[in-house]
């Protein structure tokens, strides 16, 4: 039996023992473990470790300017943040295929990533936010089933890439105890409860071709939703929900006009792992009251639905 504080204590003086004096860089997403990682191995050895956050023009409103207010202003940690929209669209364009999509954002990550660890000279480590539940599955794909539902690309390859060794002080953690973690370590109730958000962001919720277009209509949605959502007091009892942006133009009026516009699905599921999900039951009323701010407020979106698909057989992300 541990407490957190011990927890922390303990890892901290691991990440010490295991460090030395060498240099350490860490990827932040946003998400809250990669940021509990690198809030606790600063706490560890303060500015031996440089934080990068890739703004990969897939996130959402306003993720970047709360990353960075976190990091510099709350713990006062030195954060590059990499300005990488324009290679990413660029390398999208034209691409519908889900997978591809995926490989294409995977290793361009790598690539900015790289790049910025060149800018300070290189690092011996990296640090991630892997989970147990990570290392878990990991380990039953070599025995399990050799069937890929989707490659998730995080930072893999990157280590072996630039032959460096990983720090990662969150591997006997499950979730909900990398949020007590983060409460400890003073992170805001409003951040370390924020839902899981996948590395490959908004492109795997707009099926068929990115566009920063899409992306911006897109980014209009899901704020709207989520605002909704917060208002609504729910937030909290929702694993993931998120808004998707569909490659489907249908008819609708408006006013005295027809409009011919997009389709904009709306997910929400309660899960304990992300594994297996079940829809979150929302009420008529408050679906309804979303739609119709979604059509009224986001221009190029004229029709709103709900996705009724647990997982399985669907999956939580629609790619
Ligand atoms: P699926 O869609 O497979 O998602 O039911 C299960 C959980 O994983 C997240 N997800 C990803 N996370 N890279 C990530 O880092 C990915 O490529 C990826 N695909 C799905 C998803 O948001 C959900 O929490």
């Amino acid at each position: 039996d541990w407490t957190m504080a011990e927890y922390r204590a303990t890892k901290i003086a691991e990440i010490r023992e295991q460090v030395g004096d060498a240099k350490v860089i860490c990827g932040l997403s946003g998400g809250v473990d990669s940021s509990v990682a690198a809030i606790l191995i600063h706490e560890a050895i303060g500015e031996q470790l440089t934080c990068v956050f890739v703004d990969h023009g897939l996130l959402r409103l306003g993720e970047r300017e709360q990353v960075e207010t976190m990091f510099r202003d709350h713990y006062n940690i030195p954060l590059v943040v990499v300005d990488a929209e324009e290679r990413f669209m660029a390398g999208l364009a034209g691409e519908t295929d889900p997978e591809k999509k995926r490989k294409f954002i995977g290793g361009e990550f790598i690539n900015v990533f790289e790049e910025e660890a060149n800018k300070i000279g290189g690092a011996d480590f990296l640090a991630q936010g892997t989970l147990y539940p990570d290392v878990i599955e990991s380990v039953s794909f070599t025995g399990g089933p050799s069937v890929t539902i989707k490659s998730h690309h995080n930072v893999g390859g990157l280590p072996e890439r630039m032959n460096m060794k990983l720090v990662e002080p969150l591997r006997e953690l499950f979730k909900d105890e990398v949020r007590d973690l983060g409460r400890e370590l003073g992170l805001p109730d409003m951040f370390v409860g924020r839902h899981p958000f996948p590395g490959p962001g908004l492109a795997i919720r707009i099926p068929g071709e990115v566009t920063k277009e899409r992306c911006d209509i897109l980014r209009k949605a899901d704020a709207i939703y989520l605002e909704e959502i917060r208002n609504a007091g729910l937030y909290d009892a929702i694993w993931q929900a998120f808004a998707v942006l569909l490659p489907v133009k249908t008819v609708g009026v408006m006013g005295d006009g027809r409009t011919y516009d997009s389709v904009c699905a709306l997910r929400a599921v309660t899960s304990t792992d992300g594994m297996t999900a079940d829809v979150y039951p929302f009420d008529g009323a408050f679906i309804g009251r979303v739609a119709t701010r979604i059509v009224n407020e986001v221009r190029g979106i004229n029709r709103v639905v709900y996705d009724y698909t647990s997982k399985p057989p669907g999956t939580i992300e629609w790619e």
